[in-house]
């Protein structure tokens, strides 16, 4: 199957009422562990790759790798751009394969992130790639974005009103509690904020930085209207976890393939669980 974008996906999800995993990967291995648990739990999934994941492997491989992955199976794959923040790079990621693109304007202010957003749309919806945006600002550091305690905002919810019938954005990541990285503590999340920002807007709610949160949150999240939750640091801890335990096993291992294959089982582990947890187990 060819990559597709997330809009249809997302509604579907909407209607069903629950959740799709978007995964971010760095290497091949890690897009295999995706295609491999969103075929073993026959759910639509989405790879997503950051700044960082780009800067690592290069864009080309990246679009390789997600188109290959899309063609390999017969489950529905999104390549999706996380957290782009520079107009022609998502433009970049548009003309050249990627069916779903992030435009992060959050640290902008509202009128101006609201014409950026609007401008990609709308080129985007020429190409049939669909857009996520993000209003509030996300603590916490993912690569390259770092968002202190103090910069950190939350989403207000007649701005995401706002927001979304000006732009018709596909996706909208919202700032309810939730942090980047290997949370210290546990989050707590603001699900009247949330209820409220999912009655005013008519696009799906995206929760990133769910690393840290409970089943239970992430299960009240998805009743109140999250549909796309993003998972980078529980696959990088499960990845790098198996390869450390691999080299402690045989400090003398010099097989690449014998220390990422168990990385990469244990990353499908991961994927797995967080899928069934989503809801979109069978949901092909
Ligand atoms: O954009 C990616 C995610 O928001 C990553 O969140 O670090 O909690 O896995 P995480
Ligand atoms: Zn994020």
């Amino acid at each position: 199957m060819a990559l597709v974008p997330m809009t249809y996906l997302l509604q579907k999800a909407g209607q069903g009422g629950y959740a799709l995993g978007a995964f971010n990967c760095n290497n091949m291995e890690i897009v295999q562990s995706i295609v491999t648990a969103a075929e073993a739990e026959n759910s639509p999934v989405i790879i997503q790759a950051s700044q960082g994941a780009i800067k690592y492997a290069g864009l080309n491989y990246i679009i390789a790798l997600g188109r290959q992955a899309a063609e390999g199976t017969a489950v529905p794959v999104v390549l999706h751009l996380d957290h782009g923040t520079s107009f022609e790079q998502v433009m970049h990621c548009i003309r050249f394969g990627f069916s779903s693109v992030m435009y992060d304007g959050s640290k902008l202010p509202l009128e101006e992130n609201i014409a950026q957003t609007r401008k990609v749309v709308e080129i985007a919806r020429v190409f049939g790639v669909s857009v996520e945006a993000e209003l509030g600002r996300i603590g916490g550091t993912e690569d390259d974005i770092s968002v202190s305690n103090a910069e950190a905002l939350f989403t207000d919810p007649a701005e995401a009103e706002q927001f979304v019938s000006q732009t018709d954005v596909d996706a909208l990541a919202v700032a309810i509690g939730t942090a980047h990285g290997q949370y210290k503590g546990d989050p707590k999340l603001d699900f009247e904020r949330l209820a409220e920002i999912s009655r005013r807007i008519t696009c799906p709610v995206v929760l990133h930085g769910s690393f840290g949160v409970s089943d239970e949150s992430i299960r009240k999240a998805i009743e109140l209207g999250v549909r796309k939750i993003n998972i980078d640091t529980n696959v990088r801890q499960a990845f790098v976890g198996a390869m450390r335990s691999a080299l402690e096993k045989d400090s003398s291992e010099i097989d690449p393939r014998k220390v990422l294959s168990p990385a990469r089982e244990a990353a499908v582990e991961v994927i797995s669980e967080k899928i069934r947890l989503f809801g979109s187990s069978g949901k092909v």
